[in-house]
């Protein structure tokens, strides 16, 4: 048995000192140490000798075992990556750290607050999981509306608040809404950017959470002329001068009369659209400034709330509303 050993060691130590490269050494790994390689092979036989002999067979196992491994340690070394041996030089330059950019959602989103705040908006937010009460109720949208619907919104499996609405991740910034004018009396002139979620299928212009930004202005006198001229102002401001605006006319259950905002650029097309539908608006409707007790007959106001991916799209003519959220630096770092 210890002969048969000193023979294998020997076998496997010549054949170790003969392979020639990284691959042949992984195959005399294969052949000798491997879980059915000779050396655990034989190892094994050792259990089955008779009792007095297990100890010292054993002992010079180990020692075998361990001669192989050591050799192998050393020539495994002999061919790793690293191979040049010169002194390290501290005085290369380093590996330059490449600088991050903002990411163009976020940078979208900052400039049109800077725009809004030039024209004199505060900056608001909200949760973004928030009750029925504030995505629903409180805006004037019936029991009935669609986007109420469990296959439309994500309900959140969490005990209702003590009014008995349910929790949900809001399908809209316009929740931001009934937040400010709860906390504040008029004038209220805000803008809130953030994120929103729905159940849409995925595909070049939806996902299943985007983000908008909300906009509200509440005074004595508010007018519709206020909001055409507030929201072509800042088409203009944010895109370029050569931006045209269109106002469609619209249903939303929180504003009365309502419209849709189209845009187009020239020289652009999404989807082989002219224009695409960036934003929705229209005049505070009374019912809801009763449900946040502001006094309907004194005060106007107009809301409008727009996504900021189609923003971005639009500005950069990005035609994938997808590539915003793949995290290819690639793409990510063209917008500087
Ligand atoms: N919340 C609406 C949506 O998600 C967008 C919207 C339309 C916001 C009209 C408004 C508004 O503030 O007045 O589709």
């Amino acid at each position: 048995m210890i002969e048969d050993l000193q023979q294998l060691k020997d076998q496997a130590l010549t054949e170790l000192a003969a392979a020639a490269d990284a691959d042949a050494v992984e195959a005399w790994r294969v052949k000798y140490l491997s879980r059915q390689g000779l050396l655990p092979v034989f190892l094994e036989k050792i259990k089955t000798l008779p009792k007095e002999q297990r100890p010292e067979a054993g002992k010079a196992a180990n020692l075998a075992k361990l001669t192989i491994s050591d050799a192998y340690e050393a020539k495994k070394e002999q061919f790793s990556t690293v191979t040049s041996s010169a002194p390290e030089d501290p005085t290369l330059p380093g590996r330059p750290v490449p600088w991050a950019t903002q990411h163009v959602v976020n940078q979208t989103i900052d400039r049109v607050v800077q725009i809004f705040r030039r024209m004199g908006f505060a900056l608001a937010t909200g949760p973004e999981i928030d009750t029925e009460f504030y995505n629903f109720d409180a805006l004037n949208t019936p029991a009935d509306h669609p986007a109420r619907n469990e296959q439309d919104t994500f309900y959140v499996d969490a005990p209702a608040d003590r009014d008995g609405h349910r929790w949900l991740l809001r399908s809209q910034t316009s929740t931001v809404q009934i937040r400010a004018m709860q906390t504040q009396p008029p004038p209220i002139k805000i803008v809130a950017p953030g994120r929103c979620y729905r159940r849409d299928e995925i595909d070049a212009t939806h996902g299943v959470f985007f983000h908008q930004i909300e906009g509200l202005v509440v005074d004595d006198g508010i007018t519709l002329a206020d909001l055409k001229g507030t929201m072509e102002y800042f088409f203009k401001e944010f895109i370029g001068a050569d931006t045209r605006v269109r106002f469609r006319p619209h249903f939303f259950p929180f504003t009365e009369p309502s419209f849709e905002i189209d845009m187009a650029r020239s020289g652009a097309t999404m989807k082989g659209k002219e224009w695409l539908e960036i934003a929705g608006c229209g005049m505070v409707d009374p019912a809801v400034f009763d449900n946040v007790n502001i006094d309907s007959r004194r005060y106007t106001g107009f809301a409008f709330g727009m996504g900021v991916e189609r923003l971005a799209m639009l500005r950069h003519g990005i035609n994938d509303l997808r590539l915003i959220y793949e995290n290819d630096l690639r793409f990510l770092s063209q917008f500087k």
